[in-house]
């Protein structure tokens, strides 16, 4: 992974609004030309509307043009290799392909990489729906 994403997923925690769990989570996706969406995690005070950092990044790529998604960079303050929810891996899937990488990261860098197919092996194909 290039070091610009890991930066961007930096920059997204720091925004995070976190408020009620303090645990801030930052995501950035890198798609095929190059482009680079980040995220944070949003918290409501009713706790289940409150949304994923992967999310916010999804949000800002499809506005941003969307595309081949290629490599994805999670972060978290106060845990390492924080995983994506289940939720979040199957919304992330939508836009990926098996082989995406997903980098697991700590403060200091990428700590584990793994593969969306990895992640989420027999996710929901919407493919019938088209
Ligand atoms: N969270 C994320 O933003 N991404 C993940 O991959 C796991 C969890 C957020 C949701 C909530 O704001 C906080 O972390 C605690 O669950």
């Amino acid at each position: 992974m290039s070091h610009d994403l890991f930066e961007a997923a930096k920059a997204a925690m720091s925004k995070a609004y976190a408020p009620y769990s303090k645990f801030r989570v930052g995501a950035a996706l890198r798609t095929e030309d190059g482009r680079v969406f980040a995220g944070a995690n949003v918290e409501i005070a009713s706790y289940p509307e409150g949304w994923c950092a992967e999310t916010t990044a999804l949000g800002h790529y499809i506005m941003g043009g969307g595309g081949k998604i290629v490599e994805i960079a999670v972060l978290a303050e106060r845990m390492a290799k924080c995983s994506p929810c289940g939720g979040c891996r199957q919304r992330l899937a939508e836009f990926c392909r098996p082989e995406t990488k997903l980098y697991l990261c700590d403060n200091a860098g990428v700590a584990e990489t793994v593969t969306m197919g990895e992640m989420l092996p027999y996710g929901f194909r919407g493919d019938i729906l088209k």
